[in-house]
C-alpha cells in the first residue's frame, strides 16, 4: 500500500506519463501482486441499450435509483447502488431526437441526475440544488441538439454524489449522428463500451467506501467486471472507454508481446471524433473523460492474447485491466478515414478568466482560486455567445493531480504549459486534467441556456471537499 506522499509522487509520475510522447513505452510492472481477483476469470458483459418506455417524436425512460445485489465477482451477490438496481446501464440516443427520463429516487439518499456532456437547461442539468429526496421523482429532458458523443449520466448531490457513483450509479449515454454514422467506422456489435473504475470489495464480498483512501481500491472493473476478458474476432473494433472512478486516473497499453505494444487510433476524446486520428501506443484516461480508440485485432492471428494494462497502477496492484482474446476471423468492410470531424469554430474570445486550482493543507479542503463551493454564491457570470479563454492552473503544493468539467458546453483545449494541445486533444472536450505545477488553456463559449450550472474538478472527492464553482450563464 502506498502512503499519502509515495501517492502523490505516483500522482507526479503518471502526470509525466502523459506528457510523454506518442508510442513512447515508460514504465513497467509493479512487484507483488495481491488483487482481490485473479484476473480474466470472468468474461466482459457488454451492455444491451436500455429500451425506452415509449417512443413518440422522442424516447422515454423511466428510472428508479434503488439498491440491489449485483454479480460483480465471481459466484458473490455485492450490495450496489443502481438504476434498476442493475450496473453500468446504457442509452443510445439520437441527434435532434429528444430523451425524456423520469426518475423515481427509491434511495436512502438524495439524487440529482447528471448527464455529463450534456447541452441541457438548466431544470434538467442536476444541479444539486435541484436534487430529489428519497421517495421524490423528477422529469429530466435532454434535447441531444448537439455532436454525436459518448457521454455519461451520475449524480450530482452534494456530498452524497461521490458514494454513490462508488456504489454503482453511473450509466453510458450513447449519442449518435448522421455525420458519424456515414463514416465507415466499425459498427454494431464491433462498437463496444467499457466503462472503467477501480473498487475496494471486503472479504465478504461488500463495497468498501472509504473516500479517504482512494489509493486503496485495488479492483479495476470494466463494465462492472473485475478484469474481464473479452472474445473478439480478427478485425477492427471501436472501444468507448469511460473513466467513471471516483478519483483514479489509468494510463493505458494494449500489451501484444511487442516493445511498442498494440497501436490505439485514437478517433474521438469526451467531446466527440477527433478532427484526424491519432494513433498512439499509450492513451491516458482521467476521471469524467472519454477516450475511443479503434484497434485492428486482425493484425493478430486467431488464439493471440492481449492485456489492457494500466501502467499508471499504484505500487502492489496488478496493472491488468481486461484481456482481449482473438477467437475468430470476420470480414471487416470498416476503416478509419484519415480526416474525421473538424472541430468547430468558437470564435474570438472577449472575456479571460483564470482559475486556480489546490488542495489547501490548512484547512483540508479543496480550492478553486482560494474558496471551497458555496451553493449560495455565484462565482463567475459568463454572457451567452461571448467567446472566453479559461487559463486553469494546477497550483497544488503536494502534487495533486485536478481537473475541471464546465457543465453545459463543450470546449477546445487551446495549449497546454504554452504548447499546442497533443493530437488527441485537437478535438471538442468537456473535462481537462492539469498535474501540478501545470496550466491549460481552454476556449468555450456558451449558448442558448441561462441559468446557475456548476463546474468542477472531476477528483469526487475533491469536488466533495470544496473544488466546485457555479457560473451563472446570462444574457
Ligand atoms: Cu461528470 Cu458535474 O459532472
Ligand atoms: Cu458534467
Ligand atoms: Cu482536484
Amino acid at each position: 500500500m502506498l502512503n499519502r506522499r509515495q501517492l502523490l509522487r505516483r500522482g507526479a509520475a503518471a502526470g509525466l506519463l502523459v506528457a510523454a510522447p506518442a508510442g513512447l513505452i515508460v514504465g513497467g510492472r509493479p512487484g507483488s501482486a495481491e488483487a482481490a481477483t485473479a484476473a480474466f476469470t470472468v468474461p466482459l458483459a457488454v451492455p444491451r441499450p436500455l429500451r425506452p418506455a415509449r417512443r413518440a417524436g422522442r424516447d422515454l425512460y423511466r428510472l428508479v435509483t434503488q439498491e440491489g445485489e449485483a454479480a460483480i465477482l465471481p459466484g458473490a451477490r455485492t450490495r450496489i447502488r443502481g438504476f434498476g438496481g442493475t450496473l453500468a446501464p446504457l442509452i443510445v440516443a439520437h441527434r435532434d431526437r429528444p430523451v425524456v427520463v423520469e426518475l423515481g429516487n427509491r434511495l436512502a439518499e438524495p439524487f440529482a441526475l447528471h448527464l455529463h456532456g450534456g447541452h441541457v437547461p438548466v431544470h434538467s442539468d442536476g444541479h444539486p440544488k435541484d436534487q430529489i429526496e428519497p421517495g421524490g421523482r423528477r422529469t429530466y429532458c435532454y434535447p441531444n441538439a448537439q455532436r454525436a458523443m459518448t457521454l455519461w449520466m451520475h449524480d450530482h448531490t452534494h456530498h452524497a454524489h461521490a458514494e454513490n457513483i462508488y456504489r454503482g450509479l453511473a450509466a453510458t449515454y450513447l449519442l449518435t449522428d448522421r455525420f458519424e454514422e456515414q463514416l465507415p467506422l466499425p459498427k454494431g456489435q464491433y462498437d463496444v463500451v467499457l466503462q472503467l473504475r477501480d473498487a475496494k470489495f471486503d472479504e465478504n464480498n461488500a463495497l468498501v467506501y472509504d473516500m479517504h483512501r482512494p489509493e486503496d481500491r485495488p479492483t479495476i472493473l470494466v463494465n462492472a467486471r473485475p478484469r474481464p476478458y473479452f472474445e473478439v474476432a480478427a478485425r477492427k473494433y471501436r472501444l468507448r472507454l469511460v473513466n467513471t472512478a471516483n478519483e483514479r486516473g489509468f494510463f493505458l497499453r494494449l500489451s501484444d508481446g511487442t516493445q511498442a505494444g498494440a497501436e490505439l487510433v485514437q478517433i474521438a476524446a469526451d467531446g466527440g471524433l477527433l478532427p484526424a486520428p491519432a494513433p498512439t501506443g499509450a492513451l491516458a484516461l482521467w476521471p469524467g473523460e472519454r477516450n475511443e480508440v479503434v484497434v485492428d485485432f486482425s493484425r493478430y492471428p486467431v488464439g493471440t492474447e492481449l492485456v489492457l494494462e494500466n501502467l499508471a497502477a499504484f505500487e502492489g496492484e496488478t496493472p491488468e485491466v481486461m484481456r482481449f482474446d482473438v477467437v475468430r476471423t470476420a470480414p471487416d468492410p470498416s476503416s478509419v478515414p484519415a480526416a474525421l470531424r473538424p472541430a468547430p469554430d468558437l470564435g474570438t474570445p472577449a472575456v479571460r478568466r483564470d482559475f486556480h486550482l489546490a488542495f489547501d493543507p490548512a484547512s483540508g479542503q479543496h480550492l478553486i482560486n482560494g474558496k471551497p463551493f458555496d451553493i449560495s454564491r455565484v462565482d463567475i457570470r459568463p454572457r451567452l455567445n461571448v467567446t472566453e479563454v479559461w487559463t486553469i492552473r494546477n497550483s497544488d503544493t503536494l502534487g495533486i493531480p485536478h481537473s475541471l468539467h464546465p457543465h453545459l458546453e463543450q470546449f477546445r483545449v487551446l495549449s497546454r504549459d504554452g504548447r499546442p494541445p497533443a493530437p488527441g486533444e485537437a478535438g471538442l472536450k468537456d473535462t481537462i486534467t492539469v498535474m501540478a505545477g501545470q496550466s491549460a488553456e481552454i476556449a468555450l463559449r456558451f449558448t442558448d441556456y441561462t441559468g446557475p450550472y456548476m463546474y468542477h474538478c472531476h477528483m469526487l472527492g475533491h469536488q466533495m471537499m470544496g473544488m466546485m464553482g457555479q457560473m451563472e450563464i446570462v444574457r
